[in-house]
């Protein structure tokens, strides 16, 4: 959460930093600000709200400089105004924090800040407590704050009197740096730096890194400089942008078929699945007694059909855990369980926490992580990177399609390395894979049908999605979706249990979506949408193009999807409902890319 960008060198520092915020946007969207250093003077221009609106005050204010620092803030600490948005300044010192600081106020009795700070804010304390340190020696007193910090932090920090210079330094909450053509620059996200350079660094904890104008220097907290790991971006910098779509929802939604193919081919050697690039041995796959999968919303929903996929084909138990709850229900993991973290951004902190618990229980671990080299991708021992590229909507899409691509790839080298299968059915499985994106673009296709199917959901207060099963799964993501993007109250039910209690919220003025897509649940399914009609709902159903319907019965609402073997029809079914919550937000006017108080990184807990 929080987008950070520094930036120093020839170029216009205030038009750099404008534009990356922009991109950074989807981390927070609560108030944005810049502080430009120049000839020993900070110029501070921030607000709540968008980016936009900084934009416009900087044009009135004009803030000049080649060496500056910029914040996006998602509000953790004091409400959202201009005093606390980002930077923070106190005496000489300027600073943006992305993280939780939470020995802040223990910090405001002992260095007597109380009555002396003008936000709200965990982060001007720390600034506080840098310049209490700050003899003229940016090290030291960053080596000196930092001893004196609990909870995670990533520090962007300017001293007025380091002309050129900004130091930073993190824990947990990551930071990404890197030499462009004219200076240096660091962020939160590797998004921002990919239109200067394609090779960066990722910042180790309690480091502390300086930029100037003709390079990065890195420094370890004794004082002493430190050898840098520099990577390469391999994202296709061509994908950025909306490529003429209105919201990048809709083109990352129309992306995943050409995703899911750049995701599963190179891990599929003569037809079979193949992790060898990634090290993973057959061993890891074939020992475990159980797996626990660690995620959060949606990547957790990914996970939950991982359960379905595994449990039927491999026959071993899956837990699927909220990350932010795995602390809370003692962990049962040891080392014969596989812990598989799902997350696309890899920096959601009570997965990355999850996750290291589990390392320290002795579990196996396996990643599934969409940015190379986030902090979930090195804490675990293998990772399978994802090749959905930018994710910039805070709702995901592309992201969880192809974390299920690789969910199928591992349940299929998971039944091999075990013996379950032989060569003739994993290749039939792998077949059935990789006919998904050309499924997906026929589904895309019809994009404007699905359109109208959105219709029946617009001006809902309530939605039910109901399914069994895998369809359940499904409808878990599809709901989310809903809410997150159009704010209709949605609840995906069993449908076997709606009659347990929820059915008497089910009212004509209650749509209901169903997915039917599951051959042994066919029948109970339907039986199921039978009793929510009779009460007066109107039924939206997606159902499988070769399913016959009984002609006697009310089908107003009807989609039929491409026909793909039952465990493969989670893809086209969830890119259906993706589509009809991007319609739905869409109709009704709002910011489809970043609804109201969300964030696309969760690194607080
Ligand atoms: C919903 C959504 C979130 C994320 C969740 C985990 O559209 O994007 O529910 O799935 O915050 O994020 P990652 O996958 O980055 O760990």
């Amino acid at each position: 959460m929080c987008g950070i960008i520094g930036y120093t060198g020839k170029g216009d520092a205030p038009g750099i930093m404008l534009d990356a915020l922009e991109l950074l946007e989807y981390r927070g969207y609560d108030s944005a600000g810049i502080a430009l250093l120049n000839e020993g003077k900070t110029q501070i221009v921030k607000c709540a709200g968008r980016v936009k609106d900084l934009r416009t005050l900087c044009a009135e204010g004009k803030p000049v400089g080649h060496c500056g620092i910029g914040h996006t803030r998602w509000a953790t600490h004091g409400g959202v105004c201009d005093e606390n948005a980002h930077p923070h300044r106190f005496g000489n010192v300027t600073l943006i924090h992305n993280g939780i600081i939470e020995n802040y106020r223990e910090l405001i009795d002992k260095y007597h800040l109380e009555g002396q700070l003008a936000s709200e804010t965990d982060s001007e304390v720390v600034a506080a407590v840098l310049q209490h340190f700050y003899q003229g020696d940016p090290y030291s007193a960053i080596r000196r704050t930092v001893l004196k910090l609990k909870g995670t932090f990533a520090l962007a920090i300017m001293f007025d009197d380091q002309p050129d210079q900004i130091f930073a330094v993190r824990n947990v909450s990551p930071i990404v740096a890197a030499v462009t053509g004219d200076g240096a620059i660091l962020s939160s996200d590797v998004a921002a730096i990919v239109p200067f350079t394609s090779d960066y660094f990722v910042m180790p904890e309690f480091h502390v890194v300086c930029l100037k104008p003709d390079g990065v220097e890195m420094f370890d907290l004794s004082g002493d400089k430190a050898e840098i790991e520099w990577q390469k971006v391999d994202w296709d910098v061509s994908r950025s942008g909306k490529a003429g779509y209105p919201f990048y929802m809709e083109k990352e939604i129309m992306e995943q078929p050409e995703v899911i193919r750049e995701t599963i081919l190179p891990r599929i050697k003569d037809g079979m699945p193949d992790f060898s690039e990634e090290g993973i041995p057959d061993h890891m796959l074939a020992d475990c007694k159980r797996i626990c999968v660690i995620a959060c919303g949606t990547a957790m929903h990914a996970g939950l059909v991982g359960k379905s996929l595994i449990q039927a084909m491999i026959g071993i138990h899956v837990d699927v855990v909220m990350a932010s709850e795995f602390m809370y229900n003692d962990p049962v993991v040891d080392k014969n369980t596989l812990v598989i973290a799902i997350s696309q951004s890899g920096e959601t902190i009570d997965t990355l926490e999850a996750l290291k618990f589990a390392r320290k229980c002795g579990s196996p671990s396996i990643s599934i992580v969409n940015v190379k080299g986030a902090s979930i991708a090195r804490a675990s021992e293998h990772v399978i990177y994802t090749c959905a590229g930018p994710e910039i909507a805070v709702a995901s899409t592309k992201a969880y399609t192809t974390q299920l691509a690789v969910l199928y790839l591992i349940t299929a080298r998971m039944a091999m390395a075990r013996g379950i299968w032989q060569e003739q059915q994993t290749r039939a499985y792998i077949n059935e894979l990789l006919r998904v994106p050309e499924v997906l673009e026929r589904v895309l296709s019809t994009k404007e049908e699905i359109h109208r199917l959105a219709d029946a959901v617009l001006n809902a207060h309530d939605v039910f999605m109901i399914g069994r099963g895998l369809d359940y799964s499904i409808l878990l993501e599809g709901s989310l979706k809903l809410k997150e993007v159009s704010y209709i109250h949605s609840e995906a039910y069993a449908s076997g249990e709606l009659k347990h209690g929820t059915i008497a919220l089910i009212t004509e003025d209650t749509p209901v979506i169903a997915v039917v897509t599951q051959e042994k649940l066919k029948s109970k399914e339907l039986s199921n949408i039978r009793e929510v009609q009779s009460r007066g709902a109107r039924v939206v159903l997606l159902i499988k193009e070769s399913e016959t319907l009984d002609e006697g019965e009310q089908w107003s609402c009807v989609y039929r999807l491409p026909k793909m073997d039952d465990p493969f029809m989670v893809m086209p079914a969830s890119v259906v409902l993706q589509l009809i919550a991007y319609y739905v937000s869409l109709d009704k006017g709002l910011d489809v890319d970043k609804p109201r108080n969300l964030a696309k990184v969760v690194t607080v807990e």
